[in-house]
């Protein structure tokens, strides 16, 4: 993990809420969010595939973009813990924010968080006019009613019924994998490597998306809520479909291990072509490895 990186972003994250003339606490709800806690995946994942594609030289030109995706990635958290959908009451090792700010604040630092995101990205001076079109136009797909938010719909309408695994996994690809293929695709979308280069890594990031969600969902049941900072045992008390519900513990394994040598098949590709893929590599074996 490059902590180097996670730091710069946590710093950025923050400097990019200022206080409002309108002298509410919004701000202070949208930061106490987004303040460190949150592993910082998808700007990570952003900024060294980035690093990767353009031979580790400077990356500044991806920053916006992941702090933005950090920005939609947060207000998704904020919403999904609602009262109205999972119900939780810790996020990141503190209470989650409507049990903090109330509800309508959580939903309005949602909504400004959203926001925020598309402001960043179509401000960024260190982008060309057409760069920040299309990354803008990538995250509104990747978080909107086909992406993130589909996903999530499917999610709460599929709860306390019995559903087919290939539901699931659009469910999945759809609600977790949407931001994490943006992550990879927007480093794309600023390098413009060969279009083979792009088909790898889009592949690449749709195995990653479902690694992520697989082992979010194994954690929910074997995780430790101490290290995850998110009570164990959600997905049951909201009778949700998740992988270990469908298949069992062994069978999700072997799920995740099929994505995983997927995944690294897709690396090797990329290594045989040139690029140094050990950052990459490390990810990887963060998302199927982590215990939070
Ligand atoms: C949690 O995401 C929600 C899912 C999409 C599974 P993360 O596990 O990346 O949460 P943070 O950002 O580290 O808190
Ligand atoms: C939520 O999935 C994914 C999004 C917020 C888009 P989960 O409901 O499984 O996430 P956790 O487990 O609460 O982090
Ligand atoms: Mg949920
Ligand atoms: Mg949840
Ligand atoms: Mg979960």
């Amino acid at each position: 993990m490059n902590n180097l990186i996670i730091k710069q972003i946590n710093e950025l994250l923050l400097q990019s809420i200022p206080l409002s003339p309108l002298d509410t606490n919004l701000e202070e709800s949208m930061r106490y969010s987004l303040e460190a806690g949150g592993k910082r995946i998808r700007p990570l994942l952003l900024i060294e595939t980035l690093k990767m594609l353009s031979n580790n030289s400077d990356y500044s030109k991806g920053l916006q973009t992941a702090l933005a995706l950090e920005m939609v990635h947060t207000y998704s958290l904020i919403h999904d813990d609602l009262p109205a959908m999972d119900n939780d009451d810790y996020r990141r090792g503190k209470l989650t924010n409507h049990k903090v700010y109330g509800e309508w604040k959580a939903l309005l630092a949602g909504d400004a968080l959203l926001t925020k995101a598309f402001h960043l990205i179509s401000t960024d001076s260190l982008l060309d006019a057409e760069a920040r079109i299309k990354l803008v136009e990538g995250l509104s797909d990747a978080s909107g009613h086909l992406g993130m938010i589909g996903g999530q719909t499917l999610d709460m309408e599929s709860e306390n019924k019995q559903i087919p695994l290939e539901t699931l996994q659009q469910i999945h690809k759809e609600k977790t994998g949407a931001l994490l293929t943006y992550a990879i695709m927007a480093a794309v979308t600023i390098v413009k490597p060969p279009n083979e280069i792009s088909d790898i890594l889009n592949n690449y990031s749709e195995h990653l998306g479902l690694i992520f969600q697989i082992k979010d969902d194994l954690l929910d049941v074997y995780g430790d809520e101490k290290n995850l900072g998110k009570p164990v045992g959600s997905d049951e008390k909201n009778h949700k479909n998740t992988y270990v519900t469908l298949l069992g513990q062994v069978e999700t394994e072997n799920k995740l291990e099929y994505h995983v040598n997927q995944a690294e098949t897709s690396l090797a590709q990329l290594k045989k072509s040139g690029y140094d893929t050990t950052q990459l590599e490390d990810l990887t074996k963060l998302f199927y490895k982590r215990d939070h």
